[in-house]
C-alpha cells in the first residue's frame, strides 16, 4: 500500500516533526549556549543579558556573592571592595528567568535579592526600564542597599531594599 494512501500518517509525521523542532528550539534557552542575539536591548524572547555586580559596601570589606537560577549555579564568588563580577545569559522563551543571590560581608549580615527577574528587568515600559547591561551597586546605603545604575548620564539609580523575606 502506497504511503500517500494514508494522509493521516503524513499529518502525524508533520506534527511530530513540528514538536521535535519546537523541543530543539527550547534547548537553546540553556543559559550557557551561544545563540545569535535576537535583538539588542530588546525585551524580545531570548534576549542576551549581562549582569554586573559592584562591591560598594561602606566598610570596604570583601563581598561574598552566591547567585543561582533554576539552570545555573555560579558558586560562591568573592568580590574585592570596589571590584566587579559579572555573568551573561539569555532570558528564556517564557520570560520567567530569575537569578537569586545571597550576599554576605564582614559586619554586613546575610541578605537575599533577585539580581535579575525578567518580570522587573526585562519588561517593556517597566520601572526600572529594560536593561541589557544590568549594573548593580551593593551596599552604598543601609536603607536601600542595592541599586541598579542607569547607563545613561543624568538618571538616578533605582534602589531597592533586600528581599530577605520571612
Ligand atoms: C546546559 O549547559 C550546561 C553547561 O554547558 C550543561 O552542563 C547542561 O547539561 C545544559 N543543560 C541542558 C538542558 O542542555
Ligand atoms: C573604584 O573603581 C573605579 C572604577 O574602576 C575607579 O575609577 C575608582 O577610582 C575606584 N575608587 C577607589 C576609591 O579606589
Amino acid at each position: 500500500m502506497a504511503f500517500t494512501d494514508k494522509p493521516h500518517l503524513i499529518l502525524l509525521f508533520i506534527m511530530s516533526s513540528t514538536i521535535i523542532l519546537f523541543v530543539s528550539a527550547l534547548d537553546l534557552s540553556n543559559g550557557s549556549t551561544e545563540i545569535p542575539s535576537s535583538g539588542g536591548d530588546g525585551f524580545l524572547p531570548l534576549a542576551e543579558k549581562h549582569v554586573i555586580i559592584r562591591n560598594k559596601v561602606r566598610n570596604k570589606q570583601i563581598l561574598n556573592v552566591h547567585c543561582k537560577s533554576s539552570d545555573d549555579d555560579f558558586g560562591m564568588i568573592h568580590i574585592p571592595w570596589n571590584g566587579t563580577w559579572s555573568f551573561r545569559f539569555h532570558v528564556n522563551f517564557w520570560k520567567t528567568t530569575k537569578y537569586h543571590c545571597h550576599f554576605t560581608w564582614y559586619k554586613g549580615g546575610s541578605h537575599y535579592f533577585y539580581i535579575f527577574k525578567a518580570s522587573r528587568d526585562d519588561k517593556q515600559f517597566g520601572d526600572p526600564p529594560v536593561c541589557k547591561e544590568c549594573i548593580w551597586d551593593v551596599g552604598r546605603s543601609d536603607d536601600y542597599p542595592i541599586c541598579r545604575i542607569p547607563r545613561e548620564m543624568g538618571y538616578l539609580p533605582y534602589c531597592f531594599k533586600w528581599e530577605d523575606g520571612p
